[in-house]
């Protein structure tokens, strides 16, 4: 931060009304953004923390339909669970509010109208699919089809999950709704569009020239966007869920969520403060978005857009945005239920919530995706927060009443070893303090804990336990060394780990949590009263991170069973052209691995009339050595093809279960090599 600030807004991606909150989320935005901001308080600075709901967009549409309740019904449902659940994990808004409100609405129009007045948008009109039994536009992700790069037949309207390619509904081959299954048609339609390649060089300029402090994630993201040549977005949707357009005579379109949500920024401290303005509008207001990379192109080239088109906003001056996290190597999903969700962690773990904190920051997706597993979960708890942080306040606030009757003995005997101690802290104070501003949260934790392993290394180092008997007075040097260290980490410790962070200025009898700006490394009085402590953290067991794992495995295997119910039947196809393939029973004679090669057997089959050889992508399923005998099902006449320089002749069939896994279709009884199959 090279300028200084008289104020600062700290927002956090508003999430989706439509599901629960989950530890991707809380990795990726809150939990950094909660760090910071309690940094910012300790330190005295004038800071407002942002959040809400977003409770627009087709997906909640969507969700209401298949639920038969109304779109309001699925919002009030989540924006509740979210709200209570972020409260109950102590993330701190200083507001949570949600983009239904009436402030949202009339703050959404009124920008959107400024705008339009300034003549700002340019209007088009454009063919898109519509569909007609449902009657409604359909959102680019609403088409599936063919994807014409690679030929993938389940392709987004506006991408390919199979080759990544980025794709525009009306190059799909074969498009589908997939809301109603139907072929949608192209109809004509009007919108509003921002044009962001007019506004490509001041991008260009204010990201790339000035912004290069910005994480290099987020500034590469910005550069391919900009390189590639922006194109102007429409911000306007036919729906009937959203913001009403505010334009005279148009009655049937909504705002683009995308346009709308980031205004909730603004609204949202509208309904906080009187004095939202100063935030929003002066030059020495700081504005800082916490997102997931997913948002990067919203909040770093869209909403800038339209805050400086607006004319009379500050622009972020930071986009701290995350990877994603990853849950036991699978992406984390809200329609798979492949999740840890907030609301559930919090029932199952009570009174953890800074376990999750600590893991989360330990392992966030900072500058790549990250993994989250429970084992990783359960190790950190027990080898870092217990073996550690833990152990390190226990032993010095026991020892300190056993010796000392719970007063901070006196610092006699303090050497070399105490003055190496108060630099290395004060070199972790300083860690934190720069990491903290530079949004690196990992090394800031880092450099906390460190302070706890100092103090572990010396306690054992120096042994009071046994100097006790010869040496009382350097004991008393020792502890109060450890109960310093202690007060530090109650201080410093306090944005990361705030539930045990109280607990221990409990113990240690400190009101208030600060930051500690000057060098000064006496904290606790000679003398001072501390309380019997009890555990910061307890071990956690391997039984309770068995039921996790039980958990997501059940959602595994539901999902699979999803999968196989849903597989829709194929396109019909007409008798004769079913006779044309010659399917056989065969029986394999030989089988063997295809040299340097995983998968490939080459199997020789007997159908009868002759042996035919045929490569078959199986090895990850048959042992040769077992199929040989097996009678199986042999297309017999698929045109033969030369995999890796063997002449394949036709076809084993095989029947494929839902994880991918290929198993043999055989004759229940014995019949004759070459009999036909119809
Ligand atoms: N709801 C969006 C998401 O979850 C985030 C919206 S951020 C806002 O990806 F700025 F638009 F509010
Ligand atoms: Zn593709």
């Amino acid at each position: 931060m090279d300028k200084t600030y008289k104020r600062h807004l700290i927002t956090t991606a508003l999430p989706y009304a439509n599901g629960p909150v989950h530890i991707g989320h809380l990795a990726g935005v809150y939990v950094p953004a909660d760090i910071y901001v309690r940094y910012m308080r300790m330190r005295k600075r004038d800071v407002l923390f942002i959040g809400g709901s977003d409770e627009h967009g087709v997906p909640i549409t969507l969700r209401a339909r298949k639920e038969g309740v109304s779109p309001q019904d699925i919002v009030d449902r989540y924006h509740k669970i979210i709200k209570n659940a972020f409260e109950n994990f102590g993330i701190t808004f200083d507001i949570y509010s949600r983009t239904t409100s009436k402030t949202h609405f009339e703050t959404a129009s009124e920008f959107f109208k400024t705008l339009y007045d300034k003549g700002e948008f340019i209007q088009k009109t454009t063919k898109q699919y519509f569909d007609e039994k449902e009657n409604q536009f359909l959102a680019d992700r609403y088409i599936i089809g063919t994807c014409p790069k690679c030929g993938f037949e389940e392709a987004y309207g506006d991408q390919c999950e199979k080759c990544g390619s980025s794709l525009s509904p009306e190059e799909l081959i074969n498009p589908n709704s997939t809301i109603s299954g139907n072929h949608p048609i192209l109809k004509e339609t009007t919108h509003w569009y921002l044009p962001l390649d007019k506004y490509e060089d001041e991008l260009r300029q204010w990201i790339l020239e000035d912004h290069k402090e910005w994480k290099p994630n987020v500034y590469g993201q910005c550069k391919s966007w900009i390189d590639g040549g922006l194109h102007p977005r429409a911000v306007s949707r036919d729906l009937n869920w959203g913001v009403p357009v505010p334009i005279e005579g148009v009655d049937d379109k909504v705002l683009y969520v995308w346009f709308d949500a980031p205004i909730g920024y603004i609204s949202a401290t509208k309904e906080l403060t009187p004095e939202w303005e100063k935030y929003w509008k002066s030059d020495d207001s700081r504005l800082i978005h916490f997102i997931g990379k997913d948002n990067i192109v919203f909040h770093c080239i869209v909403f800038p857009s339209m805050l400086k088109h607006e004319g009379s906003y500050i622009l972020p001056d930071n986009v701290p945005a995350n990877e994603f996290l990853n849950l036991e190597g699978n992406k984390i999903s809200t329609s798979k239920n492949w999740a840890v969700w907030l609301h559930e962690y919090l029932e199952d773990f009570p009174g953890k919530q800074d376990v999750l904190r600590y893991v989360l920051t330990a392992n966030a997706p900072e500058t790549k995706d990250n993994d989250f597993t429970w084992k990783d979960f359960q190790a950190r708890n027990n080898n870092e927060l217990v073996a550690i942080l833990g152990n390190f306040i226990n032993r010095s606030l026991v020892l300190t009443h056993k010796y000392f009757d719970g007063k901070v003995p006196a610092a006699e005997k303090w050497g070399e070893q105490e003055e190496a101690i108060i630099q290395q802290v004060n070199a972790c104070k300083l860690g934190i303090e720069k990491n903290l501003e530079q949004f690196k949260f990992r090394e800031a934790l880092k450099n906390l804990m460190n302070i706890a392993r100092i103090g572990n290394k010396y306690l054992t180092e120096s042994e009071p336990w046994k100097l006790i008997k010869t040496d009382e007075s350097r004991v008393k040097g020792i502890l109060n060394v450890c109960l310093q260290l202690s007060a530090h980490l109650a201080h410093l410790g306090e944005a990361f780990l705030p539930f045990t962070m109280k607990k221990l200025r409990e113990y240690l009898n400190i009101s208030e949590a600060m930051w500690l700006e000057e060098d000064n490394f006496q904290l606790l009085q000679e003398g001072a009263e501390i309380n019997k402590p009890g555990l910061l953290f307890e071990k956690i067991e391997d039984k309770q991170v068995q039921l996790q794992l039980d958990k997501l495995e059940a959602t595994k295997q539901s999902n699979q069973a999803e999968a196989m119910e849903t597989e829709p039947v194929k396109e019909a196809c007409s008798f004769d052209d079913f006779m044309k393939m010659d399917i056989r029973v065969a029986q394999i004679e030989t089988a063997e691995k295809v040299a340097k090669t995983k998968k490939l057997l080459k199997l020789t089959l007997n159908i009868g009339s002759e042996i035919r050889t045929v490569v078959s992508g199986i090895a990850e399923y048959y042992k040769p050595e077992d199929i040989i005998g097996m009678q199986v099902l042999y297309l017999a006449n698929l045109a033969p093809k030369k995999l890796r320089g063997i002449d394949s002749e036709g076809m084993v069939l095989m029947a494929k279960e839902p994880d991918g896994r290929l198993r043999f279709v055989s004759p229940i009884e014995p019949v004759r090599n070459g009999s036909g199959v119809s």
